[in-house]
């Protein structure tokens, strides 16, 4: 299998570095606007297979979308990240653009391919990539749920381990849907489990807030650590959704994608369960929330449609 990752920054390099070192993509294409950064970081990683004991041919360029042709799967990650201080949605007028014009690009060279879009603000990019290219919706996929969710599996982990709980990230099963945004995004406490026992039975009220919290300012959290958006764990969260499609998994995972009734809702891209596998979107899955929850879902989705709004105007 051939993916391209477009945008060459800290999380785009990220992804290609996680596909190399899973192994399962025979090519990965790295390309970037910025002369010489993409072959850099190909090399780079390329250095690294040896040890790594990896074959996955990684090659960088600069601007060269001929070279990303045949591409099975593509991840935009490009645009501006966030700085301190700033929320995901403030960056829609510079990158609203750059999206439009790369995903044009890539279509171009690879018509059939499944589209991963990481760029923030991201449901709105979603939501563009969706009315621009009028793809069949199952090959247009937001990441976002991903990376939320495993945010909540790691401060709910933190918790229990407050607790007296000796737990890991992986012990724990939860998930977050709604929008990839810091006020509005929705942890599914009422399905999280810790080992399948739901983590109500072992954390307060409080403890469970305090772990919701965090997981909403998770991405805020490491921008402010790092002066720039976070990359692990973001380039890990595309590199998944990857590997579900190029494996066919048909893993439930929540990932945002428009909507056309399900959850009651038309002519919006938010975070919903669905099943990942080689057609992209194999079904969205409709989970139901507790009332809390299918408040917080509507705020979420009031919210996304307000950040769409200012597409057209991002594009003038
Ligand atoms: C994050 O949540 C930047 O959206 C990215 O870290």
């Amino acid at each position: 299998m051939k993916v391209t990752v477009v945008g060459a920054g800290n999380v785009g390099a990220t992804v290609a570095n996680v596909l190399a070192t899973k192994g399962f993509a025979s090519e990965v294409v790295l390309i970037d606007i910025k002369e010489g950064l993409s072959e850099g970081k190909a090399m780079d990683i390329m250095q690294t297979s040896h040890m790594l004991n990896f074959d996955t041919t990684v090659t960088g360029v600069t601007n060269d979308y001929a070279a990303t042709a045949g591409s099975q799967v593509v991840v935009v990650t490009s645009g501006i990240p966030r700085k301190p201080g700033m929320t995901r949605e403030q960056l829609i007028g510079t990158n609203a653009k750059i999206v439009k014009s790369v995903v044009d690009q890539i279509l171009a060279h690879s018509p059939e391919a499944i589209l991963i879009i990481v760029s923030n603000p991201m449901d709105a990019m979603t939501y563009l990539t969706l009315k621009d290219t009028k793809l069949p919706r199952n090959r247009i996929i937001g990441q976002g749920g991903m990376l939320d969710s495993s945010r909540f599996r790691y401060y709910l982990a933190e918790a229990l381990k407050e607790a007296g709980y000796p737990a890991t990230p992986t012990d724990i099963d939860g998930m977050v849907v709604g929008g990839h945004a810091d006020k509005t995004m929705v942890p599914l406490v009422s399905l999280a489990t810790y080992r399948g026992i739901p983590v109500t039975q072992f954390l307060s009220d409080e403890a469970i807030q305090k772990a919701v919290e965090a997981t909403k300012v998770g991405g805020a959290t490491c921008t402010k650590l790092l002066g720039t958006s976070a990359w692990y764990a973001p380039g890990a969260a595309a590199a998944a959704l990857v590997e579900a499609i190029a494996l066919d998994a048909k893993k439930l995972i929540p990932c945002c994608v428009y909507l056309d009734g399900e959850y009651g809702e038309k002519d919006l891209c938010i975070g919903v369960p669905v099943i990942l596998g080689k057609n992209g979107v194999e079904k969205i899955v409709e989970v139901k929330f507790s009332e809390a929850e299918q408040a917080k879902f509507a705020e979420s989705v009031a919210a996304a449609r307000e950040v769409n709004s200012k597409i057209a105007g991002a594009l003038e």
